[in-house]
């Protein structure tokens, strides 16, 4: 179904204000992590999976465009993020737009994984000494049908492990690259293989 000219208007809008609040809080501690991805991008992606797919989480979901984005196209859209501030802008922005988005701050790294170096599971800049947000969500990894992350280059291996070992069976990683731009994959399918 695509996307109305009102939908359409409504997040250039957003993403005209994730712009701004970038250029006024750039050198801001809490965004020394944060990079938006190609929302552009995120939104064709979305659209795709309008008819097939109801949940939706975004890993790191910084200033919440995407989540925001997902919930106003009608997921269950929730995001998590370990740095308060953008927690908390992220609920400006949902309030703004009126989006039913919730945002949990916290990792969005299941308490029970653990990384097995031996196949290459490595953390480079994700932050890793945060407890999990999935309980203030009520929810588990595996609940999401689709999750959304925007990885640092050498991590993507270590986020494909997360979602092999702790997504759902049918769970689909949405990743965003710079270089690469998005690319989709359907981790949980490996999920006996490699648990
Ligand atoms: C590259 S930015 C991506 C922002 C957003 N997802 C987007 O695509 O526009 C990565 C975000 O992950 C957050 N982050 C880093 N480690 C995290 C963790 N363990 N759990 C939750 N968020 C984390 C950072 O604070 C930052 O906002």
């Amino acid at each position: 179904m695509p996307l109305d000219a009102r939908l359409k208007s409504e997040f250039a809008s957003l993403w005209r204000d994730a712009a701004e609040l970038w250029d006024r809080h750039e050198a801001d501690a809490a965004f020394e992590g944060y990079v938006g991805s190609d929302f552009t991008a995120a939104l064709a992606v979305l659209e795709s999976y309008q008819d097939r797919a109801a949940t939706f989480l975004e890993w790191g979901s910084g200033l919440g465009v995407v989540t925001i984005m997902a919930a106003r196209m009608g997921f269950e859209a929730c995001g998590i993020e370990v740095e308060p501030e953008l927690v908390e802008w992220s609920e400006w922005l949902a309030d703004k737009y009126q989006a039913d988005a919730r945002f949990a701050c916290g990792s969005f790294i299941p308490d029970d994984f653990t990384p097995d170096p031996r196949v290459g599971d490595e953390f480079f800049r994700t932050a890793t000494d945060s407890p999990a947000g999935y309980d203030q969500l009520d929810r588990e990894l595996a609940d999401f049908d689709l999750v959304y992350a925007y990885p640092w280059p050498d991590e993507h291996r270590l986020f494909g492990s997360i979602m092999r070992r702790r997504g759902g069976r049918r769970s689909v990683l949405i990743r965003y690259d710079n270089r690469e731009g998005i690319t989709v994959r359907r981790c949980g399918m490996a999920k006996r293989r490699q648990r």
